[in-house]
């Protein structure tokens, strides 16, 4: 047995002897195309005449003096404000390496940016779907059959209309010009997926600076209804009641919404306007350098990323969340047992006559119900 073992590992022995060399010439056999490969690829320091052989035209070192703020005097045509300024100085950004700030912001465009906007706005949109499996529409305890009430006048839901579809452009548009090339473009092909993208950046442009102005309209007219007030607080405490238990009572518009109104509507608004503006060129004396231009452009990235993910909220609720809510915005009138059940205070002060319930001359879209007392048309004072 000793003996068939000892020949055993010796010959186990001779055939690793044996092995080891064969598969260090196979590897480096295997390997020499690369490393001839590589060797013929130019190198960081090359120098300009190996740099010619190996790769002839691709004069990087130039470059890299350039770069290197001096060492390399030339003479650019770029105008303005960047006269004589070819390449970006080195800068690092949060999550780039020491680059030029051109290359450190699509670092940050890249690897920041994309990757964690877009995981926002899919977890955003998974939560609401999961919310809607598990809660289904809210509101649906309510009954019909009330008086009607005129919650939006035909010139706030026209005001509401526009700018909600200017939104919807804007933000689809924009989604495609950040994610088109990695979802669409492999799907489409560069010639249709060329057309597209430039067809909706040219819709982005221009639907911009009209956003502007509606957003402002949106502004003014909602402003007074979303001042902060009475049980504001606990309606914010109990989530609204979307978690379970009961919604807190609330005026015209309650907590959540003027949330949205305040940090969607206004701040968030604001930010994505003011750096939309720089991009599109239209504020005089900005966005003249590309520094100025990264940097409206990556907090046009970051405010437009949350104000989506704000308003996915403000859509499914204004749409399929709550029942009777988007008909409020769409044909302007709701059920009394809404505005009583989501509104309770705004009803109230209705029905004491404080509020008229109805506003404008538009004629009540929901049929009216027999003598409840709150009256339809005949209400106007
Ligand atoms: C397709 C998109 C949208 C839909 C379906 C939608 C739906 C609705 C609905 C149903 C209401 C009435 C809620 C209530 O009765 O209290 C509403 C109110 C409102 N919406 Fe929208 N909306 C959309 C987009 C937008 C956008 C993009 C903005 C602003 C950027 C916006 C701003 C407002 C404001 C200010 C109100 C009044 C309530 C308040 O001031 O809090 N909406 N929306």
């Amino acid at each position: 047995m000793q003996g068939l073992m000892r020949h055993l590992l010796l010959a186990a022995g001779l055939a690793v002897g044996l092995a080891v060399p064969w598969a260090t010439a196979q590897a480096q056999a295997a390997a020499a195309p690369a490393a001839a490969a590589s060797a013929a690829l130019p190198r960081p320091d090359d120098t300009e005449a190996r740099r010619e052989q190996v790769q002839p035209g691709n004069n990087a070192p130039l470059w890299r003096a350039v770069r290197r703020s001096g060492e390399q005097a030339g003479i650019s045509t770029l105008p303005g404000a960047e006269q004589g300024v070819l390449i970006q100085r080195f800068v690092q950004l949060p999550g780039s390496r020491a680059v030029t700030a051109g290359e450190a912001w699509r670092e940050l465009r890249n690897r920041w940016l994309l990757p964690y906007g877009g995981a926002l706005l899919l977890i955003v949109a998974g939560a609401i779907a999961l919310f809607y499996w598990r809660r289904g529409p809210l509101g649906t305890e309510v009954p019909e059959g009330g008086r009607p009430i005129e919650r939006f006048t035909p010139f706030e839901r026209s005001a509401h209309w526009a700018n909600a579809i200017a939104f919807v452009v804007l933000a689809v548009s924009g989604l495609v010009m950040a994610f088109g090339k990695f979802l669409l473009l492999p799907v489409l092909g560069g010639q249709l997926f060329g057309w597209l993208s430039y067809a909706l950046k040219t819709a982005h442009n221009f639907v911009g600076p009209l956003f502007v102005v509606s957003l402002a309209i949106v502004f003014v007219t909602f402003v007074r209804d979303n001042l902060p007030g009475r049980g504001d607080w606990q309606w914010l405490r109990r989530g609204g009641g979307l978690f379970g238990g009961h919604e807190a009572p609330s005026h015209r518009f309650n907590a959540g919404e003027k949330l949205v109104f305040w940090g969607g509507v206004l701040a968030l608004g604001v930010v994505v306007i003011g750096s939309g503006l720089v991009l599109d060129r239209l504020i005089p004396g900005w966005g003249v350098t590309r520094g100025q231009m990264q940097v409206a452009s990556v907090v046009h990235s970051v405010a437009t990323g949350l104000m989506m993910a704000m308003f996915m909220g403000h859509i499914y609720i204004g749409s399929i969340g709550m029942k009777g809510a988007y008909r409020a915005m769409r044909q302007g009138w709701v059920d009394e047992n809404w505005a009583r059940a989501h509104h309770p205070w705004w009803y109230e002060d209705i029905a004491a006559g404080k509020i008229p319930a109805q506003r404008s001359a538009a004629a009540p879209a929901l049929a009216a119900p027999p003598n409840t007392g709150l009256g339809g048309p005949s209400a106007r004072a």
